[in-house]
């Protein structure tokens, strides 16, 4: 009678060869997935931005309106791998990109003792104090404005001021969302009000911002859909 065949493999040796088989998949998996999610784990873990650390000029406080928002367009750098301009920082070469922001300023608006609206432009503003500002001005200024995202704080759609005939709001083209001047929600699918930024407003009577962002809200913390 023939004698069985020996199967030249056992069960172990199979076993052992699927494992090593997932060790060396995953060593191939690793470095790739984590350079392309890197910019991801950056922003959304670690909480760090792609925009250089800086302050950013915006504009002048004399060219905010009494009573209406105006939009400023904001260059924010960003470091992008393939850009065509290279900068070298901290001594490394980087690659970088300019990306516009839009940034809406107010000043903030509330309702007096008859329920009108009533806006916050203080009075050395408004008859065009001239820089340096002083200190409390400065304080004022910045107790006063709203400096805000343009970017929904649903899906990130960028809003548009709507004039009405007792004001004005904001609307988000995209899915109807709703935002008073404040950048309050107002109505519509966002979770929350329009994101504040992190600002200031300096001696020369202009005010910048940081890549920053008031990331909490009704739902608890949300990243922006901004860059
Ligand atoms: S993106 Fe603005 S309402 Fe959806």
């Amino acid at each position: 009678m023939a004698e069985l065949q020996k199967d030249p493999m056992t069960r172990g040796d199979f076993l052992g060869f699927g494992v090593l088989g997932t060790i060396v998949g995953a060593l191939l998996t690793i470095p790739p997935a984590a350079f392309i999610l890197g910019p991801v784990i950056d922003v959304n873990v670690r909480g760090e931005s792609d925009v250089p650390d800086e302050w950013f000029r915006v504009g002048p406080i004399s060219e905010v309106p009494a009573k209406e928002p105006k939009v400023f367009v904001v260059d924010f750098p960003v470091n992008q791998v393939y850009s065509e301009e290279q900068v070298i920082e901290e001594g490394v070469e980087t690659e970088r990109e300019t990306v516009p922001n839009a940034v809406w300023t107010s000043w903030k608006e509330e309702a007096d003792e008859n329920g009108e609206a009533v806006h916050r432009i203080p009075e050395f503003v408004e008859s065009g104090a001239q820089s340096p500002l002083t200190q409390e001005q400065i304080k004022e200024v910045e107790r006063n404005l709203n400096v805000l995202s343009s970017s929904c704080a649903h899906l990130g759609c960028p809003v548009r001021w709507i004039v009405k005939e007792d004001g004005g709001e904001f609307l988000c083209p995209c899915h109807g969302g709703i935002y008073n001047i404040n950048g309050d929600y107002v109505g519509g699918p966002p979770p929350r009000g329009m994101y504040r930024f992190t600002f200031e407003v300096r001696e020369d009577a202009n005010i910048y911002i940081k890549h920053e962002f008031d990331i909490g809200g009704e739902k608890g913390p949300q990243q922006p859909y901004v860059i």
